[in-house]
């Protein structure tokens, strides 16, 4: 019976990094055996997630697509740093900037997002931030919550990995709702998301070891 490798996982991020800190906690607790988080990429300088990179020694590399000149040179260099560090996760965590076809078909069901609502409401192109939670008080739903997500060419629209429910209660505002939906999903689903398909690219990869040795 051959060991499982632990997988090596890049989080993209744009912003304070709570969800970042949820996955290194959940690594530190030992809820992400099958995961390891070796580096943290920024596409903004000086956000709060790059701190939380630093206090925890983690590599961090900041990468904006102003200083590198187009789309095509970010995403280049992106794919550089992650090949050159044996990455074999990508996990969007309230990373802000879509990433191309041609660069999410490099990395089929190896790049994951968190969305702070239930897909398919109050997603796609536009739905971001507190956009997402306004948008959901708009329209009156009285359950909202956070999906994990594959990511493919069409923004939040890959395969879904897991879903939670929270309730939208009286008297909500946008930021009163987006700290709920953080706290009792976000933060709980994305680690528990990590590690499944953490095991489950680990098992592949044992699984094509064995067929290669047929
Ligand atoms: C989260 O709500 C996430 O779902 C969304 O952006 C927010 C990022 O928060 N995509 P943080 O940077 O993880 O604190």
């Amino acid at each position: 019976m051959k060991t499982l490798r632990r997988q090596n996982i890049a989080v993209l991020v744009s912003g304070s990094g709570t969800n970042l800190q949820a996955l290194l906690d959940a690594e530190k607790a030992g809820k992400l055996p099958m995961g390891h988080i070796s580096l943290v990429v920024s596409n903004k300088k000086e956000v709060y997630a790059l701190a939380r990179a630093e206090e925890n020694g983690i590599e961090a590399v900041t990468l904006v697509k102003r200083d590198l000149g187009s789309q095509e040179a970010f995403e280049a260099a992106l794919q550089e740093t992650l090949c050159e560090r044996h990455i074999d996760l990508i996990i969007l965590a309230g990373f802000l900037a879509i990433l191309s076809a041609d660069f999410t078909a490099k990395w089929p069901g190896r790049i994951i997002n968190i969305h702070p609502s239930l897909i398919p409401s109050f997603c796609g192109p536009g739905f971001y931030g507190l956009k997402v939670h306004e948008a959901a008080l708009a329209r009156g739903v009285k359950v909202s919550g956070a999906t994990v997500h594959y990511v493919n060419e069409i923004p939040d629209g890959g395969e879904i990995i897991l879903q939670k429910a929270v309730a939208v209660l009286p008297g909500d505002t946008p930021e009163k709702l987006q700290k709920r939906i953080m706290e009792e999903a976000e933060w709980l689903l994305l680690p528990q998301a990590a590690e499944l398909v953490c095991a489950s690219l680990a098992g592949k990869e044992t699984e094509d070891e064995s067929h290669a040795e047929l």
